[in-house]
């Protein structure tokens, strides 16, 4: 039976822990899950949500596991890797969810080559709908790549990106995406209250209306781009909202804030050592 060990046992841990007991029903070969964490109530409780071990220690942690998962702040990275670098076994493959830390980072933390898998999950994976970026350094061998898709499929779909420098752009669009979404909800909600609907009305339609476009521009093979322009009859309802939008720049406003979250991205990641 293969041993997952997670370094950090937060919101995202969490996430694909739940994820990966969701999946595979109890007693069919799922693979061992260890929580290295350094507070006692947080072991508590994650021992308490799911059939996984639990320890104080990073480095008693790791010792066997395949797979290692480092999901503690950026910040925090250094000093794990100082903790445990020195048990790491080659052969280990590393998974870092850690926004802006660099593969070449942790290599040199550890002081030598090894298997690293960068991934950018997104929020959506608490309810197993997110989607994760993954980028493979050139130490990982097929295996890695598929264990690395294995256990993040677990929280909904996964993508791969060849070049490490595009995940601080896999951070602006979808880590950092849900963000925006929530911003149009909000917009919207606020602006249907304003027009006399009550609250809760708002957001359900809103909310709704995001949900089911998303399922929608996903089930069909038109660009989206084409589908806005199906929906928007000249002349109509669509077509004065679209009118506004465009007037006020509001593509242009996206794209700035995207860049500006990419742009943040990489300064983590020179400042993040
Ligand atoms: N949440 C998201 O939507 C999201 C999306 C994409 C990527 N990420 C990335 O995922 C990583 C984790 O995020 P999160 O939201 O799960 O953060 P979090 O909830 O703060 O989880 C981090 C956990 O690591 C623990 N920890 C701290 N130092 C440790 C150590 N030396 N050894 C073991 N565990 C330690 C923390 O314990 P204490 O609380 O006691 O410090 C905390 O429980 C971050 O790097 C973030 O960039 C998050």
């Amino acid at each position: 039976m293969s041993c997952i060990c997670f370094i950090g046992g937060g919101n995202m841990a969490s996430a694909i822990i739940g994820g990966l007991y969701k999946r595979v029903p109890k007693g069919t070969g799922q693979s061992s899950i260890r929580v290295a964490e350094p507070l006692k109530a947080a072991r508590t409780q994650l021992e308490a949500r799911f059939p996984v071990e639990t320890f104080a220690d990073g480095k008693q942690a790791i010792e066997g596991a395949d797979t290692i998962i480092l999901a503690v702040k950026p910040q925090i990275i250094p000093q794990v890797l100082e903790q445990i670098g020195s048990k790491i076994q080659p052969g280990q493959l590393i998974i870092s969810i850690a926004a802006g830390t660099t593969c070449e980072t942790i290599e040199n933390e550890l002081h030598r080559e090894t298997a690293v898998v960068r991934a950018m999950p997104n929020l959506p994976a608490v309810v197993d709908a997110g989607i994760t970026g993954l980028y493979a350094n050139p130490h990982c061998r097929q295996k890695d790549k598929d264990r690395a898709k294995e256990i993040l499929s677990a929280v909904g779909q996964v993508i791969w990106i060849d070049k490490e420098n595009l995940m601080d752009a896999v951070t602006a669009v979808s880590g950092t995406g849900p963000a925006y979404v929530f911003y149009l909800v909000e917009a919207m909600r606020d602006a249907g209250v304003a027009a006399g609907l009550s609250t809760e009305t708002a957001t359900e339609l809103a909310l709704y209306t995001v949900i089911g476009s998303g399922q929608l521009a996903l089930s069909e093979p038109a660009d989206v781009a084409e589908l806005r322009q199906r929906v928007t009859s000249p002349g109509g309802t669509t077509a004065a909202a679209v009118a506004v939008l465009d007037g006020a720049g509001c593509d242009e406003i996206l794209r700035q804030a995207v860049i500006a979250a990419r742009d943040r991205g990489r300064e983590l990641s020179r400042t993040a050592l």
